[in-house]
């Protein structure tokens, strides 16, 4: 543990499931239109009440699919169940997604649930949900790709991995992080983000602004 609010889990997932996970996520990203060099499959949905359907009805509809499905729900009731016991708080999946990044691809400093002076970024300025924030590498760092490095500069951090490491924080602006520049190779993981079990209500349709 770093922090209380910041941990760094090693060979969370065995090898072998980063690979088979890898493997298939791959052939279903779609590219970042924002973000050159970066591409990503969204696994949950916008709406955490939504994401939490998928630990009933699975994400992969195909059977061909079926074993990674599999595999791949009991990974992120893996992370979740951590992430629960970590905070002590229970906890609802709000969104996941696969993520890639090519040679060239970086992610600028942010926070995952606020801007960087701490104010809100959700909808008619409410937080989104986006309280808790896990990473699961599925591959190496100075193998798999070289760079890429997580940083949390105000921790002082700058991370390397290896296959099967999670990372768990929080997403507020006392944890802003980056993604330093892959310079070779790619960079897989999976990023999932949690909201306590009570902040988990249905985006209200009065808070949606539509274009007339
Ligand atoms: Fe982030």
């Amino acid at each position: 543990m770093i922090d209380k609010e910041l941990t760094v889990i090693n060979n969370f997932l065995d090898s072998d499931s980063c690979n088979i996970l890898k493997n298939t996520l791959r052939s279903i990203v779609i590219e970042d239109k924002n973000t050159p060099n970066i591409y990503y499959a969204d696994l949950g949905f916008a709406n955490g009440i939504d994401a939490s359907k998928f630990f009933e009805t699975g994400f992969f509809s195909s059977g061909d699919f079926e074993e990674v499905d599999t595999l791949l729900k009991n990974t992120i009731l893996k992370i979740k169940n951590k992430v629960e016991n970590f905070f002590g708080e229970k906890l609802d999946l709000f969104h996941f997604c696969y993520h890639i990044i090519l040679p060239g691809g970086y992610q600028e400093l942010h926070s995952d649930s606020t801007d960087l002076n701490g104010d809100p970024t959700g909808i008619n300025g409410t937080h989104e949900p986006q309280e808790y924030s896990a990473l699961l590498y599925l591959g190496e760092s100075n193998k798999d790709y070289i760079g890429g490095e997580l940083s949390f500069p105000n921790q002082k951090l700058r991370l390397s991995n290896k296959i099967g490491d999670l990372v768990i924080f929080r997403g507020n602006h006392e944890y802003p992080h980056e993604v330093y520049p892959v310079k070779k190779g790619i960079r897989d993981s999976i990023v999932l983000f949690f909201c306590k079990t009570e902040n988990n209500k249905p985006i209200s349709i009065t808070n949606v602004v539509t274009k007339k």
